[in-house]
């Protein structure tokens, strides 16, 4: 950790402005911490801390770092992990590391993964690959212990429904004799008898390849990134790092790199056109309500990473507490007993700007709150006032500094009324019925198509009906009605939504 310094020294002395120029766009909320809005004589960590002006991290270009990395199998690709041996990041030498502060990787490739994945601290850059709206596509060596079916073919090209929506190859093809040979010999691995393919994703769910393939009774061998976008991994060899060139980091980026330092950012000057003043944006907070099956986590998660907002999708907290009550069997309907529980629980970011990590005791319990078991606890736990008021100072407390969006059934009435934007999402009831089943590749008016629809009504009904924090539009809410809009147009709608909000520079 590199010596505190105050943040109007830091501007100074990276030419921001003057100290005492500094200390006003303090004042102006034009410069944040980590995100947050900056405080006047602050102290920060100029290795660890990311300090940007106007949406600008202070430093830019000069000391932004644009890496490729051939991983092996058997390291993290998170920045930190108390448990793992080694992280991708351990494997950057010194001298490509320039003493930069932060350098994390862009996405991640699970442990047992293998290939290309990308190393920066430049998060605008990172932003613009992760995020669905550039569709930047992922390309996959698989080894699978068997060639594929038709079906398991059809099947993965058609979509297959995962948690968080119907994931689909792009593409999926058997790999040529060539691909597969080069593969083995630049990896030095060979798995003998197994069948390869190359399949191309627009998607980055967790660990998708993965599940996609185990939902269709394909178990996989090893998985290799061999391509990001315009990027191929060609002949990088296993745990070497190389810099990408200029227009490397360009292509993958998007054309809209923003100027380096704030210096250069602003448009010159002339008589006929007039300085602009820079763009202000507070990072507002935004609640996201809606019935259940509205799409409002994925939707509330894809529009929070369009504009560099984190996402809290607050079901996981009762769900934490649910998985908690069952693991210690205690009784979802116990009351006090259930509170004590609360405490234990605690969300982290998942690397991805997501709060979707759970922890309970400090270990991740995130791949556990999703079965039946929980499933049919959970509303027992969230219709418990005490755990619902337990859970209150908890999920305020996620809001310090702005900048996120929270989806939930009670965010804009009860938890957080007061947030700068109240969304609701829209959908109706056939309309829901119909995606979950297409999601589940079910007919919607077949017999299973009509139960989904039932219990959708249903839990609307206990929703609605529930004496705690019943489900409803909050005052003053901005209704996006998604009805007849696809994916990304809802995302586009959130998206102007939060941006006018910030315009308005929040309703407090
Ligand atoms: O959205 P979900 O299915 O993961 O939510 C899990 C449960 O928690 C579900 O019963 C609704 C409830 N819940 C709630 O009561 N209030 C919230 N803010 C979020 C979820």
């Amino acid at each position: 950790m590199a010596e505190p310094v105050r943040i109007q020294k830091l501007l100074a002395d990276a030419g921001v402005a003057s100290r005492r120029g500094a200390d006003a766009l303090v004042a102006a909320g034009r410069v944040t911490v980590n995100d947050r809005p900056a405080v006047i004589g602050e102290r920060v960590d100029p290795e660890r801390d990311r300090i940007s002006v106007d949406g600008r991290v202070v430093g830019g270009a000069a000391t932004s770092i644009h890496l490729a990395l051939h991983k092996p199998a058997g390291v993290t690709s998170t920045v930190r992990d108390r448990h793992a041996e080694q992280t991708v990041v351990d494997l950057v030498p010194p001298a490509l590391r320039r003493g930069a502060p932060r350098l994390y990787p862009v996405g991640r490739l699970d442990r047992d993964s293998e290939g290309l994945i990308l190393l920066t601290n430049d998060g605008d850059w990172a932003n613009r690959i992760l995020h669905p709206r550039y569709g930047v596509e992922r390309e996959y060596a698989v080894a699978l212990t068997a060639p594929l079916g038709r079906d398991q073919l059809a099947r993965l090209t058609a979509g297959v429904p995962l948690e968080e929506g119907l994931a689909r190859f792009l593409a999926i093809r058997t790999a040529t004799a060539t691909e597969t040979g080069r593969m083995e010999s630049l990896t030095g691995i060979r798995t003998p008898g197994a069948a390869w393919y190359r399949v191309t994703l627009a998607q980055g769910w967790k660990r998708q390849v993965r599940r996609m393939l185990a939902e269709v009774g394909a178990p996989v061998l090893r998985l290799v990134r061999v391509r990001i976008g315009s990027l191929r991994l060609d002949d990088l060899a296993v745990g070497r790092v190389r810099p990408l060139s200029a227009a490397e980091r360009d292509r993958l980026g998007g054309s809209d790199r923003r100027a380096a330092s704030v210096g250069e950012r602003e448009p010159a000057r002339t008589a006929e056109a007039p300085a602009r003043a820079p763009l202000r944006r507070r990072q507002v907070i935004v609640s996201l309500d809606g019935p259940a099956a509205c799409g409002k986590s994925s939707v509330g998660a894809a529009a929070a990473a369009a504009v560099g907002y984190r996402f809290c999708d607050t079901g996981v907290l009762y769900r934490a507490v649910a998985r908690l009550a069952l693991d210690e069997g205690v009784d979802p309907a116990a009351g006090p007993a259930l509170t004590e529980l609360v405490p234990r629980v605690t969300l982290a970011p998942d690397g991805a700007g997501r709060l979707a990590r759970v922890l309970i005791d400090g270990h991740d319990a995130t791949d556990r709150l999703h079965d039946t078991a929980v499933d049919r606890a959970v509303s027992a736990v969230a219709a418990d006032p005490a755990v619902r008021a337990a859970l209150l100072p908890v999920q305020r407390a996620l809001t310090a500094g702005g900048g996120i969006v929270m989806a939930g059934r009670d965010i804009g009435t009860i938890v957080l009324p007061d947030a700068d934007l109240r969304l609701w999402l829209e959908v109706s009831l056939d309309e829901r019925a119909v995606r979950r089943a297409r999601q589940r590749g079910i007919d919607p008016r077949s017999p299973e198509g009509i139960a989904i629809r039932d219990d959708l009504a249903r839990r609307d009904g206990l929703d609605r009906a529930r004496v705690v924090a019943p489900l409803r539009i909050p005052d003053g809410a901005v209704v996006v009605d998604a009805d007849r809009l696809d994916f990304d147009r809802t995302v586009a709608a959130v998206v102007r939504a939060i941006r006018a909000a910030e315009r308005a520079g929040g309703a407090r």
